[in-house]
């Protein structure tokens, strides 16, 4: 079976900072996962490596595999694995109309262009995007008249309208309030029940769907536990990841936690 992420011995910089040394992960296609950890862990150069916006350091016996492939160009890419980042949502411009938005999504780009040319077809898929998201009456709204809540719909719209298999949320709901949150929760439900793999990163416990059963936490640039939420998740293991002390709760298959 292919493999969303094959990560084999990488060692991955950020400027003058080691964040990883001899990293390994894989995720297996189909397994939804949430990847948890604290600031600093290395959530978003994993982000950023599986974008092809960081590479790894070439040594002997390491790779990065994204879907059984160690090169891809994002016009490919974003056909099977849509990213979905905080940093896009700020570098996003603010002129731009929600329908170009989505539209934008053909191009992997920030806002269209003239030189771009849409099929169709392709505007058609926006509309139903827009449809699907509950956000079509906000179409001609620009990227910096709406809500977080919006334009994080919207950026969802954008990774969408390319029909990928795949997607990896980065925090997907940090800055929205509570009933933003659980739209966006209940928009990725439904995608998790509609067979796409979901691969959430985030340092929020509570963002975690029910239908994500497995976890990988991190912590200092190394994976320090991976497997069944139901095992993985509990009062010691966090507190140990977090480094304080917490109490997790369970309700209606989300958790929730609380100082310990
Ligand atoms: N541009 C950068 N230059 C140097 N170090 C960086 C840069 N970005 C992140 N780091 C360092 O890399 C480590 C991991 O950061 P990051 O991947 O952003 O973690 P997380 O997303 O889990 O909070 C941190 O120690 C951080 O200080
Ligand atoms: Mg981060």
């Amino acid at each position: 079976m292919t493999k969303i992420i094959e990560i084999k011995d990488a060692t991955v910089f950020r400027g003058d900072t080691r964040v990883f040394r001899n990293f390994n992960l894989e995720i297996e296609s189909g397994q939804s996962t949430a990847i948890l950890g604290p600031n600093g862990a290395g959530k978003t150069t994993l982000l950023k490596l599986l974008s092809c916006e960081l590479y790894p350091v070439v040594q002997a016996g390491s790779c990065v595999r994204v879907l059984g492939r160690e090169r891809w160009n994002v016009w490919d890419l974003r056909n099977h694995l849509g990213i979905i980042s905080n940093d896009l949502q700020n570098e996003y411009l603010g002129y731009v109309a929600g329908k170009d938005v989505i539209l934008s999504g053909f191009y992997s780009s920030i806002g269209t262009y003239g030189h771009q040319s849409f099929s169709g077809e392709q505007r058609a898929r926006v509309t139903k995007t827009l449809r699907d998201l509950g956000i079509h009456d906000l179409r001609d709204k620009p990227y910096a008249a709406m809500s977080t809540g919006q334009q994080r719909r919207f950026l969802l719209g954008r990774a969408l309208v390319n029909e990928p298999e795949n997607l990896i949320l980065d925090e997907p709901t940090s800055g929205l309030d509570l009933k933003a949150t659980f739209q966006y929760l209940e928009t990725v439900r439904k995608l998790l029940r509609g067979d796409h793999t979901v691969i959430l990163v985030t340092h929020h416990v509570h963002e975690i769907p029910p239908e994500i059963e497995r976890v990988v936490l991190m912590d200092r640039g190394k994976v320090v536990s991976q497997g069944a939420k139901s095992e993985i998740l509990n009062d010691e293991s966090l507190s140990d990841l977090f480094d304080t002390p917490i109490r997790l709760v369970d309700a209606n298959g989300y958790y929730q936690v609380l100082p310990g």
